[in-house]
């Protein structure tokens, strides 16, 4: 009322675009202010538009960039998620993002781990909402993905050369706009019905990815956290990894993460990868 007042209702409405303006920009500048980290997003290389943030991360990782380095676009032409999937995005939509890691070999499988959890704990500490993982690292509101997790990783003998953890968070995307995951996607803005801030959710994000990140290299147990918010376990699923179809009771999961299947037949086996489907 005050500010009703004090000012005209086109000075308002210039305020009201302008703060909108800035809770979407993810320049470097807007980035650093308040971000806390001390090893993710030290290097930040910001990209209106490009193919896929983790192309250009490998780039960068040839190029010899510190770890933490992060890669963030507000559009890609050619997003890619697991199983060479195609990830959609219309620009400045969602937080499309890489981060350049360099995890000891018995680290790297529970980086999916510390991933989805980041991606959980941020939305619930900037929305209030309260996702759950699809296993190994699919977020889900509602049942349907609202973030997914793709690693690449460069691994001679026991040495990883580097790790690239590439994540897509549906902020403002509208899923009725694209065909392809009308049905099974949704955004922070269609379930909360409002737009939400992509720089928010971006600093909280990565401020959480450090802590978790650091939790793992010191060899402190995350995998409790992430077990606790699986939605698959208990589950009757089908299982799919390219020509590979599993069906099972999803029992557990094992201390790196995968996926023990029990089969129609008694039988119980270990799932590596694969995209998860429950049984109706
Ligand atoms: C999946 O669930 O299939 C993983 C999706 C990963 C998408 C992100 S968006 C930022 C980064 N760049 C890409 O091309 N893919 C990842």
């Amino acid at each position: 009322m005050a500010l009703k007042a004090a000012y005209p209702e086109s000075m308002l409405l210039y305020f009201s675009v302008k703060m909108k303006q800035l809770e979407n920009d993810l320049s470097v500048a807007s980035l650093h202010r308040e971000l806390r980290t001390k090893l993710v997003a030290q290097n930040i290389l910001y990209y209106p538009v490009t193919s896929s943030t983790m192309d250009v991360a490998k780039q960068a990782v040839r190029e010899g960039v510190e770890e933490g380095t992060i890669v963030i676009a507000d559009h890609q032409t050619a997003g890619r998620g697991r199983f060479g999937r195609r990830w959609w995005a219309p620009a400045e939509s969602s937080i499309l993002l890489s981060i350049i890691l360099h995890p000891d070999l018995d680290q790297l499988p529970r980086l999916n781990m510390a991933a989805a959890l980041a991606v959980v704990h941020s939305i619930e500490k900037v929305t209030g909402l309260r996702p759950v993982i699809k296993w190994p690292n699919d977020v889900l509101i509602e049942g349907k993905k609202v973030s997914g997790a793709l690693i690449e990783s460069d691994v001679q003998d026991e040495t990883v050369n580097s790790a690239i953890l590439g994540i897509g968070l549906n902020v403002n995307l509208d899923p009725s706009s694209i065909p392809e995951i009308a049905e099974t996607a949704t955004s922070l803005r269609d379930v909360l019905q409002k737009e939400v801030s992509r720089l928010e959710m971006l600093r909280s994000l990565l401020g959480e990815f450090e802590e978790l990140y650091s939790a793992l290299r010191q060899g402190e147990p995350i995998d409790k956290l992430w077990r606790h918010r699986l939605e698959t376990l208990g589950k009757q699923v089908t299982v799919r990894s390219g020509e590979m179809v599993e069906e099972g009771y999803a029992e557990s999961v094992d201390d790196e993460g995968n996926l023990l299947l029990r089969r129609p037949d008694g039988g119980l086996v270990t799932i590596v990868a694969g995209e998860v489907t429950l049984q109706v």
